[in-house]
Formats: structure tokens, sequence, C-alpha cells
């Protein structure tokens, strides 16, 4: 019997590899969470979760939102949206006034006033009574409506923003109604439901 290489392959070829799973080294694996730990970090952090408001240099929706320019206190350009939502309809959205309806804003030394402890009552309380504006008499038998009576309809802050809008516009010259002011005001003649008078305008003192 003839001895053949075939006959005895583990002696015939003992160094040939064999395919057999080895375990995945422990390290590696630890490398491979660290790096997945570390992108997910690195996307938290920069990536501002793929939404289109935060572009570079900027690295998230907060820091975005942290250099956007603010407004301080009272808004007029909000003041004058609200504005023409509720008092243009009678003084016009020049604020010239209309005839028969409501008399001028523009240059009234109503709205022009240094304090603004009057101005803030009328759209709270309403106002009737024959009123001068510019040196000329008005007389509206129905006077003007408490238009801002409710907190819910117009909130202090829109309050103060329409009136602060109305100081600036159409050449006047007025300080700022604070959000502070208004709220007062409003607090201290929340019991009161009838219309302001012109007399008692008047009597009011101009600053608290
Ligand atoms: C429904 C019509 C009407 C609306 C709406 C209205 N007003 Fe008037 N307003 C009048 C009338 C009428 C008078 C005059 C009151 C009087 O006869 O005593 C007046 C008077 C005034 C005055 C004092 C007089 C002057 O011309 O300076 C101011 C200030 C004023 N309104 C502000 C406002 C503001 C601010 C708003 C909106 C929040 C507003 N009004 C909404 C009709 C209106």
């Amino acid at each position: 019997m003839s001895e053949t290489v075939h006959s005895n392959p583990a002696a015939s070829e003992p160094t040939e590899p064999k395919a057999a799973r080895r375990a995945v080294p422990v390290w590696l694996l630890v490398l491979l969470f660290l790096l997945i730990y570390w992108g997910f970090i690195y996307f938290d952090q920069r990536s501002g979760w793929c939404s289109p408001v935060v572009y570079g240099p900027y690295h998230s929706a907060e820091e975005v939102d942290l250099y956007q320019y603010k407004v301080e206190g009272p808004d007029p350009a909000n003041g004058r949206a609200a504005f023409e939502k509720y008092c243009s309809l009678c003084h016009n959205t020049d604020g010239a006034g209309k005839p028969g309806q409501a008399p001028p804003l523009a240059g009234s030394e109503w709205v022009n006033a240094a304090g603004v402890n009057r101005l803030i009552r009328i759209p709270v309380l309403g106002l009737t009574g024959q009123i001068e504006v510019n040196g000329k008499p008005y007389d509206f038998p129905a006077g003007m409506t408490p238009i801002a009576a409710s907190r819910e309809a117009i909130p202090d802050k829109d309050l103060s923003d329409i009136l602060t809008y109305v100081r600036q516009a159409w050449g006047n010259k007025g300080a700022p109604v604070t959000l502070e002011q208004v709220k007062a005001i409003r607090d201290e003649v929340a019991n009161r439901s009838t219309q302001l008078t012109v007399k008692e305008l008047k009597e009011l003192p101009e600053t608290k």
C-alpha cells in the first residue's frame, strides 16, 4: 500500500489557515462605543438637530435665540398693528380723526401731555362730554366707548404699545407709556363701569 499525500491531510497540511471565529478584542468594542458616544455628543451640540433656523456659526437653536435683536419695553411696531385694529376705525390710520366719529390724536394735547395719568384712562374707561383738541371744540353725543375695558380684549402689553405708538406717530413727541403705568391705572379703575367725563379728566393730575 503506497502512501499518498491525501492519506493524512492533517499531517501534510498542518499550517493550512482555518476559518474559525475569533472573539473581537474588548478594546475595539470599547473604542467603537466611545466613538459613537462622542459622535452623538458632537451631533447634539453642533448640529442644531438639523433645524433650518440654526445656521453657521451657531450650534443650537438656543444660541441663535441668544443673539436675536430683542425689543425692550414698549414696542411701537406692535402698537401700530394694534392701533390699526382697535382705534383707527374712528381716529383714522393717520391719527387725524374722522368727521362725526372722533377727534384727532395727531398733535392732541391729551396725547402729548408730559404725564400719562389721564391718557391711559381714556381707552380703559371711555370718554364723554364736549372736548377741545388742538384748540377746536368737538361734540360727539355718544363719546368714546371703553374700547380697552377688558384685559382679555386688549392686554396691558398691547395697550402700552398702542399708547406708545400714538405718542410717537404723526409728529407726536411723547415719552413711551410703560407696562407698569398701564397696569397701575387699570388696577386703580378696575371697579368702575361708567364712562369718564371730560370734566373729570381735566381735574385729574397729569402725573401721579
Ligand atoms: C368707536 C370710535 C372710537 C374708537 C374705536 C376709539 N376712539 Fe378714541 N375717541 C372717540 C371719540 C368720539 C372721542 C371724543 C370723546 C368725547 O367726546 O369726549 C375720543 C377721544 C379720544 C382721546 C382724547 C381726545 C383726543 O383726540 O386726543 C384719545 C387720546 C383717544 N380717543 C384715544 C383712543 C385710542 C388709543 C383708541 C384705541 C385703543 C381709541 N381712542 C379708540 C372715538 C373712538
